[in-house]
């Protein structure tokens, strides 16, 4: 049952359909949309990560897999990229937004489904009906809660024992522009008011319950991103976020240059600007 509805038709559609329980608080707030603009952002970040997921997965996931499970799957793109890479039976992805569900079932794949839930919520009230995962993946979602050590607790009893857990979150980024280094400033600035961290890549080490989990590796991924390609997704980002609530402090005629002035590197008049970008990546075990 869900408290409220999101039109899909425009870009300023911001609401994220939550149940019930979901639907008081910031705490949780995902900060960058699920409208429209914010799909085809999605769709640009998956096709500039598709390497390092590869790499990644392929370094890591056991053969062969039953049941791989992508949480906070957003409109799909995640989710459809491990099923070509992993030969899995079956491939489930959750998110808990009603147009990037929507979006994701607009290109059906027999092995993939896709689901509507909260991945805070335990598996008994998401997924009773699918079996234990042996392989779970997220990324770019644990950046976005307030208790990511909760969430990776709570995922265990979506799990198989033996089942592998891999994670990857942005640990650092430098830009070469100043504009860039400073939408880094605020971006962190705008999660920490939200209770979230930028630099969650490098913290994922110290999430899990030992009690649940082994960490079988955890490392940064190292590689240079054009300069161009990345200030476009910050500025589709930003054109969302300058409505939260919570940037309502910032400076106005800031946010306008900053715009602009990705806008530019964008528009690839900084050829030359690059984004020194490290990948915090963690693989767990089941216990
Ligand atoms: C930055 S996007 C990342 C999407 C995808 N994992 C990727 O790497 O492209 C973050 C996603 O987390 C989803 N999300 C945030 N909080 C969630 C929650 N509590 N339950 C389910 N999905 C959530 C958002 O709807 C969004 O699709």
């Amino acid at each position: 049952m869900f408290a409220w509805d999101c039109e899909v038709r425009a870009d300023r559609c911001d609401t994220v359909p939550l149940p019930d329980h979901d639907k008081t608080t910031t705490r949780g707030h995902y900060t960058f949309g699920d409208n429209r603009m914010a799909a085809r952002r999605l769709q640009r970040l998956a096709d500039l990560f598709r390497p390092s997921l590869e790499a990644f997965v392929s370094a890591h996931v056991p053969r062969p897999v039953a049941h791989l499970l992508d949480m906070a799957c957003g409109p799909g793109h995640t989710t459809r990229q491990l099923a070509a890479i992993v030969p899995a039976a079956r491939v489930t992805g959750i998110d808990h937004s009603r147009p990037f569900i929507n979006d994701a079932q607009r290109s059906p794949l027999p092995n993939v489904a896709f689901r509507l839930g909260d991945i805070r919520r335990p598996h008994r009230e998401v997924a009773a009906d699918l079996p234990p995962a042996d392989v779970l993946y997220s990324r770019f979602l644990l950046t976005h809660l307030p208790e990511p050590g909760d969430a990776l607790s709570t995922w265990a009893g979506y799990l198989a024992p033996g089942a592998v857990g891999l994670l990857q979150e942005t640990a650092a980024m430098a830009g070469s522009h100043p504009a860039l280094a400073r939408y880094y400033e605020l971006v962190a600035d705008l999660q920490q008011r939200h209770g979230q961290r930028l630099d969650m890549g490098r913290g994922l080490a110290a999430l899990p319950d030992p009690g649940l989990y082994d960490v079988r590796y955890s490392g940064e991924r190292r590689f240079v991103l054009p300069g161009d390609r990345m200030a476009e997704l910050h500025r589709l980002n930003l054109m969302t976020w300058r409505h939260d609530p919570l940037a309502a402090s910032l400076d106005r005629r800031e946010l306008a240059t900053l715009d602009v002035e990705l806008a530019a590197i964008a528009g690839n008049h900084g050829a030359d600007v690059v984004v020194e970008y490290s990948m915090g990546e963690l693989v767990l075990v089941r216990r």
